[in-house]
């Protein structure tokens, strides 16, 4: 299945911003009850550029978890603390005094979970007066770059997705890496499961179109050992990550994004030092990888 991103849509103005992925949608107002034929107009852009902008929205907490909830239920993340009036929200976070941001590398969310998050509602309160911006990769032109030998070879093998990798670099957990580095309040996940391998080549469940399958959080490939699988792994995030791949968003205040975690990565460009930049994320529950 290919995808149309020239769809003719009766509700909604839909605008790529590149020739790989991403689409800035206009003639919506994302704090109204929407009716069923926008919704899934708005449906159809975000499967046909898997990542899709809206600017100038006026979204309180709630009218913002009003309309994520429109998607399925809502993922918590395991390892960072929501907002304390509202814990669904995890505002992302970066003080002029922060060194490190949150999502600076590339990754798909929550991959880590036996069902990772389907999408990813992100929606901009303040931004730096320049940087910050996002980037985003098409993980199906990602696959359909790779040779034939290659899609084969990667067919059945599993990707092993750590949500703690931190451990692996230094000995420390996530919360005591970003201690002193961010201001964002780190949690201790209990006993929800944070590990999951899952295809290296992932179907998307609606469309049917097959994509890469690898991210920040993939340590390693089952079966093999860390001397097989990491020259692989290296590879296949830089092949995924291929400038032809990708597209950028410049944040405005009010600007939401909407992204497909099934066929994206993403990476929070921490290009703003003494600047202040907040976010509300707001992830939705996906299914488990086929
Ligand atoms: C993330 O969800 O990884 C953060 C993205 C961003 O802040 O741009």
């Amino acid at each position: 299945m290919t995808a149309l991103r020239n769809r003719e849509y009766r509700h909604i103005e839909v605008h790529p911003i590149a020739g790989s992925l991403g689409a800035e949608i206009e003639g919506v107002d994302l704090s109204q009850e929407l009716d069923d034929e926008v919704l899934g107009e708005i449906r159809s852009a975000l499967l046909d550029n898997l990542v899709i902008f809206a600017r100038d929205q006026k979204l309180t907490p709630d009218r913002q978890l009003a309309f994520a909830k429109r998607w399925g239920e809502i993922h918590f993340h395991p390892f960072m603390q929501g907002m304390d009036d509202y814990p669904e929200i995890l505002e992302i976070k970066k003080l002029p005094t922060d060194k490190k941001n949150f999502g600076g590398s590339w990754h798909s969310d929550q991959q880590f979970a036996p069902k990772p998050a389907m999408g990813t509602i992100l929606y901009a309160k303040q931004v730096p007066s320049a940087g910050g911006d996002t980037m985003f990769v098409n993980q199906y032109l990602a696959y359909e770059a790779l040779s034939d030998t290659m899609k084969n070879m990667l067919s059945g093998l599993k990707g092993v997705n750590i949500g703690d990798n931190f451990k692996g670099h230094d000995g420390k957990s996530r919360k005591e890496f970003y201690a002193d580095k961010i201001s964002m309040k780190v949690k201790d996940p209990g006993d929800v499961q944070t590990t999951s391998a899952h295809p290296l080549i992932r179907t998307h469940p609606e469309t049917g179109r097959k994509g890469l399958y690898i991210g920040g959080h993939t340590h390693g490939i089952e079966g093999m050992t860390a001397e097989e699988s990491q020259p692989l792994i290296d590879f296949l995030m830089r092949h995924s990550t291929r400038p032809e791949f990708t597209c950028r968003f410049r944040w405005q205040t009010g600007s939401l994004a909407f992204w497909d975690n099934r066929c994206t990565q993403h990476y929070a460009v921490n290009d703003y030092p003494g600047d202040t930049r907040i976010m509300h994320r707001i992830t939705i529950c996906g299914d488990t990888p086929y």
